[in-house]
């Protein structure tokens, strides 16, 4: 028996990215929606990974997040879940899981951690929704806001554009920031606005901020792993930094694949398994007299 022992694993927390604000350590944060890219991503030292509601989209191919249901979440959620020791999971609340009631709210961000293993939950929103953010936390699940750019809203703002440009607007937004700590969230997502109304934010905060097209002063960044791979092709926003064109490269092993099927070239003799001579021959002899019996 092997007497060596492995080192638990120091899991990342809410609380750990409270203290990483303080000890202004930044955050690096990215999507995930499957068990590699879960498992990818937690080796390579992330601290937070998002099951985002972007799984409509990138993964699912519909055109927007409102196709994103709870039975989606919690299934991609699980597989994330088996993919992660470390970094703190945090699932994404989908369009209209928490919009209708308190009661839906708690319900929903309950089967997410139950169901899906998620450690946190994050919703899209500010004042609107402090009640069910509240149920939630007091229901012991640590709530990530999400305040600028709000996908699951994009018909009310006509399209994704950028957010809290006008004074009174970029009012709001702090408003709702303070509001949402103030209500026990433990960080917040701000996504597509301006990067000196991001700093002011995140200067007057206690907890972190987690920036997506909002600045480089955000305590923390996240970006939709499928961007930054370069595995989405539909559209690229501004903010998106490509750190690899896997598209491209998907698509030249494919077609590698499918030139050397075509030429017989694959499988080759290594990736094939040989038969015991003496079976071999058995067998060839069974099938003749198969054949004359025929
Ligand atoms: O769904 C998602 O991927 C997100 C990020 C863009 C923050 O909410």
């Amino acid at each position: 028996m092997s007497t060596e022992t492995t080192a638990p694993v120091k899991r990342i927390t809410a609380n750990t990215f409270i203290e990483m604000k303080a000890e202004n350590k930044p955050i690096a944060m990215l999507t995930a929606y499957d068990y590699p890219m879960a498992y990818y991503l937690d080796q390579a030292g992330i601290d937070g990974i998002l099951v985002g509601d972007s799984v409509a989209m990138v993964e699912l191919g519909f055109e927007n997040t409102l196709s994103a249901t709870m039975d989606i979440m919690v299934h991609h959620t699980q597989a994330v879940r088996r993919g992660v020791k470390r970094a703190l999971l945090v699932a994404d609340m989908p369009f209209m899981s928490y919009q209708s009631s308190v009661q839906s709210a708690v319900e929903n961000a309950g089967r997410l951690v139950q169901e899906g293993g998620a450690d946190a939950v994050k919703l899209e929103g500010g004042e609107s929704f402090a009640d069910q953010i509240e149920a939630i936390i007091e229901a012991g699940i640590p709530v990530m806001g999400h305040l600028g750019l709000t996908p699951q809203s994009f018909h009310m703002f006509g399209g994704y554009g950028l957010q809290a440009k006008t004074v009174a607007s970029a009012k709001q937004l702090i408003e709702d920031a303070l509001l949402l700590q103030d209500i026990g969230c433990f960080s917040i997502v701000l996504e597509k606005i301006p990067a000196e109304l991001a700093a002011l934010v995140s200067r007057k905060l206690t907890i972190p901020t987690i920036g997506i097209g909002a600045g480089s002063s955000c305590d923390g960044q996240v970006l939709v792993a499928h961007d930054m791979l370069g595995m989405f092709e539909r559209f690229k926003p501004k903010f998106v930094k490509q750190y690899v064109q896997l598209a491209g490269i998907m698509r030249e092993a494919f077609e590698a694949y499918i030139s050397d099927v075509k030429s017989r070239a694959f499988p080759a003799s290594e990736h094939s398994y040989s038969m015991d001579p003496e079976v071999l021959a058995e067998v060839e002899k069974a099938v003749q007299e198969i054949n004359a019996t025929d």
